[in-house]
């Protein structure tokens, strides 16, 4: 049965009470949540990264989710093979969403391949992730990310477990429930799971990657550093948000 998007001013409460019941909860019961709520039309946005870790938990919380992944062409191999992986580690599908090809081909045709380094990256991750997320999000009832407070200090310090998401919800009067049940975990915690869960992994973390986006625009860390300075590091600290999670900025603007 598909679960619809709910009412603005019902979604509104359950949030509410599910802010404060779900504030300190695990993950599991985050996810279990999720799926008491909206059942499998739940959607996970899975990046083939260290968030492999919600379709452990979900496996560990009995509970089965829609999961998609937004390809925006620019993947690293890695990534790519280690989607194929989690594939059959869980024996789920993945959805995969592509970019508009005609968008693409007049972005790339304007101004070439890498228009991120000197433009900045919104209008390429506007065309290769935002609008397929929104594609992908399309009457769903809920989305559920592997957002952490610890991932960025510039933008994602106060990120909640449970919120409306008014970026790609909410403009027809149905809201859509955003959850990010990893919000309380450290990068330590998720990797101590990963590890006692014996999870496959993107091979790309052992070669000094921590968060993991497109090639052209994710580079290792060294130790010490931020994981976040490793994504768009031509770019302010401040703005470095794709416009998946533009909820995250105070003015929403990227
Ligand atoms: S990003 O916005 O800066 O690219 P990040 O890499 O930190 O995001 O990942 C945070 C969460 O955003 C992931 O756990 C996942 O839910 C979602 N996400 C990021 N990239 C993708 C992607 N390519 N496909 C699906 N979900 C993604
Ligand atoms: Fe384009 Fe880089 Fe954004 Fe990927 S992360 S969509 S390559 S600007």
């Amino acid at each position: 049965m598909t679960v619809a998007r709910m009412p603005r001013d019902r979604a509104e409460s359950l949030v509410a009470t599910l802010r404060d019941r779900l504030a300190q909860a695990s993950p599991v019961d985050v996810l279990r949540a999720a799926h008491d709520a909206f059942g499998g039309d739940a959607a996970i946005s899975f990046s083939g990264a260290e968030d492999v870790a919600l379709l452990g938990l979900c496996r560990d919380a009995g509970v089965s989710l829609r999961v998609f992944c937004l390809d925006t062409g620019r993947l690293h191999p890695e990534t790519y093979l280690f989607l194929e992986t989690c594939r059959g580690h869980f024996g789920a599908p993945i959805e995969v969403y592509f970019p508009e090809p005609a968008a693409v081909q007049r972005l790339v045709t304007d101004k070439g391949l890498f228009s991120f380094r000197t433009d900045g990256h919104k209008e390429c991750c506007s065309v290769r992730k935002v609008e397929p997320l929104r594609r992908a999000l399309a009457g769903a009832p809920a989305w559920i990310t592997g957002q952490r407070r610890d991932q960025s200090p510039d933008t994602r310090a106060d990120v909640p477990v449970v919120q409306l998401d008014e970026v790609f919800g909410g403009h027809d009067g149905r809201a859509l429930v955003k959850f990010n049940p990893l919000a309380n975990w450290t990068s330590a915690k998720v990797w101590k799971y990963i590890r006692a869960a014996e999870l496959p992994y993107n091979p790309l973390h052992e070669r000094g990657f921590v968060s993991i986006g497109c090639e052209p625009c994710t580079r290792p860390v060294l130790p010490g550093q931020h994981e976040r300075e490793g994504r768009w590091w031509w770019e302010e600290a401040t703005r470095k948000e794709c416009g998946l999670h533009a909820a995250n900025l105070d003015n929403a603007a990227l």
